[in-house]
């Protein structure tokens, strides 16, 4: 029987040992995924919780990366990325589908890769962050991004976003 919890509050405010007391197993997460505040800063924070309690060989998912209105997240994705030591134990993305890339322990990478390469052929497999990815399609997004609409210069003044 799964557990479920609810945590209220903001995210940048939460540290991987609280939320590694939250996981079921008092151990770590075997998926963590990411759909929160789509600043750099708040991106960066939780990919650090998220990598700070994924247990070895978990799954992180982290949502709209590559999502052209929220710049912001694909900021805070690189940083981290950036900040990682080289190590077997960073964490290196494996597949982007539907508007989400997947990422695991360097060690656990082939494994992973390999699995969704048998399972469902990608549209393609790219190199970057010194691994193979497998590229899906975007999905929803997609349609979503065709139909755009122009901003006014008012409503750039205003902040809107
Ligand atoms: C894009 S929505 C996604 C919600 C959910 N994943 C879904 O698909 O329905 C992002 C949510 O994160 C919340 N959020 C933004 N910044 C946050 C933060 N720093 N801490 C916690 N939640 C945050 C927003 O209020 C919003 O509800």
């Amino acid at each position: 029987m799964p557990d479920f919890g609810l945590t209220l509050g903001d995210s940048r405010d939460l540290s991987p040992t609280e939320l590694m007391s939250a996981a079921g197993n008092g151990q770590g997460f075997r998926i963590f995924s990411i759909d929160g505040g789509h600043t750099a800063e708040a991106t960066e924070v939780d990919l650090q919780n998220g990598a700070g309690c994924l247990l070895e060989g978990g799954v992180l998912v982290l949502d709209d990366v590559f999502n052209m209105d929220w710049p912001g997240v694909g900021e805070g994705f690189h940083s981290f990325m950036q900040m990682q030591d080289g190590g077997d134990a960073r964490l290196v993305p494996f597949a982007i589908a539907f508007n989400k890339v997947f990422l695991t322990h360097k060690h656990a990478h082939s494994q992973y890769l390999s699995h969704f390469l048998h399972a469902v052929p990608p549209r393609k497999v790219v190199d970057i962050f010194g691994v193979k990815v497998a590229v899906y399609e975007a999905g929803w997004i997609t349609a979503f991004h065709s139909n755009d609409t122009f901003t006014t210069v008012s409503q750039v003044d205003a902040g809107a976003q």
